[in-house]
């Protein structure tokens, strides 16, 4: 069995994607939802799916061991950061070494860092001309948006677009592919240890 936190700070639609494609899988379970938000909406998708939800407190995820041992001691195998705000302290990433992963509304390593999130990615699409966008999922490193591509897939920027028409093609880009992206490196993790 392979477990995944999921780390979110908004709505949550990656995390109820991600859920819902594991719904019926023998070997994969969605073991806890975490937040640094406690008005989340991603909480109540936890709440509504009875999967076990962690408020994280700054001081401890900042300063102490930024919540590895809780962690590991629940087993975790794979950490999914979907929307979630906060950078991940090395003692985190130490803990957890190619098993933190993110996923990013934009082609990085352009539109990517601190500040670069939501309509913020978007609006700098359209400010650039770029004539494509898309997600790029990726493993965690001690920088925002940083660490090595698993995957790229794009989508065109057309005149008609806006930053509103973008993130809509984008989300659809990210529902897509972030759950069969998760699912075939927890495939591989099990390959590999069975
Ligand atoms: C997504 O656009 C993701 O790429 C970014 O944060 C957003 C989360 O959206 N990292 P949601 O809360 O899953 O709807």
């Amino acid at each position: 069995m392979k477990k995944i936190a999921i780390f979110a700070s908004g709505t949550g639609t990656n995390a109820q994607k991600i859920i819902d494609h594991f719904r019926d899988k023998p070997n994969v379970c969605i073991a806890l939802i975490v937040s640094n938000k406690p008005d989340a909406g991603v909480l109540n998708i936890a709440e509504s799916e009875n999967i076990p939800t962690m408020i994280l407190d700054r001081e401890k995820f900042f300063r102490g061991n930024a919540y590895a041992d809780e962690l590991t001691s629940i087993g975790i195998d794979l950490v999914v950061l979907a929307g979630f705000l906060w950078k991940i302290p090395s003692a985190l990433i130490q803990a957890f070494p190619q098993s933190i992963i993110n996923i990013h509304p934009a082609l990085l390593p352009k539109h990517g860092g601190k500040g670069m999130y939501g309509h913020f990615v978007h609006d700098a699409v359209i400010t650039s001309g770029d004539t494509e966008t898309g997600i790029t999922i990726h493993y965690v490193d001690e920088l925002f948006d940083h660490g090595n591509n698993i995957f790229q897939t794009s989508v065109p920027v057309t005149a008609d677009d806006n930053a509103a028409s973008i993130a809509g093609k984008v989300q659809l880009l990210e529902h897509q592919y972030y759950p069969r992206v998760i699912d075939f490196l927890l495939q591989d993790q099990l390959n590999h240890t069975s």
